[in-house]
């Protein structure tokens, strides 16, 4: 299997197989299904919310290129009126940077460095692209949801709930169907923001803003991810912030840490040495939780399996599309393309390698001949 391993990343340098989770399984036994917000994926690996996914041509390119999922940009919410409390964090952007960056574990990693928030265009042009995103979804090619920022109140205040009201019907009637899938971004500049200093504050939101959005929905049943900010209150109010997330059908975890002195959201080892760190807490303490999407410093396929041996089903990437082309061991492709063939077929650091490494050491067994992914997921 190791040979042919060696074999298969080098001939698809050039190009992956049509069918990447049907080669893997006929090849090696090795079922890659997956989670994400109740949906079956082939695989684990899709893409965060991000600058990576604003129209409907780079959604195209990734379903080509075999992604499992996508979540568009994150939309600030608006009410009837037009009306944004969240105004702050739709300006426009467009410079970004990729740049090295030395975690205080001394590992060498990759961070964007970019000064930008939400979706900076007008609600009806995201309405387009949800309608798309729906179109995929329900064709089976690829899962895509949108992902908003609702309106977080101060504690003495209550939520606009117009706007959730507003936001959440028009996304349903554009994304379609019997269901609503959708993120909630609680997002690195909020964690930086005042309006996280108090600690009561983002547990009553996290409460809170399940409720709302499916009441908000009325009829239309919705499947609610809470992506999690890292907030700066240390690592066991983390975990508090998992368990106060409850009512929610899966938790992204978690988006990047806050670099209070650069103003800016910064990822690499030490966002992962973190993300692992919290969730291994988790585990340990039994905290009932909802189904977890792990994001984060996703560089190797060593890292998809450390985030699934503490319970994520899937997990998001950012980063890790925008590296420069000479850091892909693939020659062609697109960087969606070129980073599923490093994730999944590297000899070393790859998914395939790793999980015939925790076959070997006794960590996962075959069940029916298959070495199965999601069973690294069960506590
Ligand atoms: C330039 C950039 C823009 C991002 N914008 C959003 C966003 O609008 N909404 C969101 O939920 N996450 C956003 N993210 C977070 C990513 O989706 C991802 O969760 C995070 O960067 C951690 O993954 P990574 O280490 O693979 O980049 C953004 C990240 C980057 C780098």
């Amino acid at each position: 299997m190791r040979a042919r391993l060696e074999r298969d990343f080098e001939r698809f340098r050039a190009a992956l197989p049509d069918d990447l989770a049907g080669h893997v399984r006929e090849t090696y036994r090795i079922d890659l299904t997956a989670r994400y917000l109740g949906f079956p994926v082939p695989h684990p690996i899709g893409k965060g919310s991000g600058q990576l996914s604003l129209n409907q041509e780079q959604l195209e390119n990734d379903a080509v290129a075999g992604l499992a999922f996508v979540v568009l940009k994150t939309v600030i919410a608006e009410d009837a009126a037009g009306t944004r409390a969240m105004d702050a964090w739709a300006i426009h952007e467009s410079r970004m940077k990729i740049e090295r960056v030395r975690s205080a574990s001394g590992l060498e990693g990759w961070t964007v460095t970019w000064k930008g928030r939400g979706w900076d265009r007008s609600f009806e042009e995201y309405l387009e692209l949800a309608r798309a995103a729906g179109d995929l979804t329900r064709s089976g090619r690829m899962v895509v949801v949108p992902s908003v920022k609702y309106h977080l109140p101060r504690l003495d205040e209550g939520f606009r709930e117009g706007e959730y009201q507003y936001t959440t019907q028009r996304l349903a009637r554009a994304w379609g169907g019997a269901l609503l899938a959708l993120e909630k971004d609680f997002s690195p500049t909020l964690a930086g923001d005042s309006l996280a200093d108090e600690r009561g504050r983002i547990i009553r939101w996290l409460h809170e803003v399940p409720v709302l959005i499916r009441r908000a929905a009325g009829e239309v049943p919705v499947r609610i991810a809470l992506k999690l900010m890292n907030a700066r209150h240390g690592d066991s109010f983390q975990v508090d912030m998992v368990e106060a997330a409850a009512g929610a059908d899966a938790l992204v975890c978690f988006n990047r840490l806050w670099s209070a002195d650069r103003g800016v959201a910064y990822g690499g080892y030490d966002l992962s040495d973190r993300n692992l760190r919290t969730l291994a807490a988790v585990k340990a303490a039994r905290v009932q939780r909802p189904a977890l999407c792990g994001t984060g410093n996703v560089s190797s396929g060593r890292m998809i399996l450390e985030y699934a041996k503490v319970g994520c089903e899937s997990v998001q990437l950012h980063t890790f599309f925008q590296l420069p082309l000479s850091e892909y061991p693939a020659t062609a492709g697109s960087r969606t393309q070129r980073a599923l063939h490093a994730l999944v077929f590297h000899p070393e650091s790859g998914l395939i390698a790793g999980m015939l490494d925790l076959e070997e050491s006794g960590r996962l067994q075959r069940r029916d001949g298959e070495l199965r992914f999601l069973d690294l997921t069960v506590p």
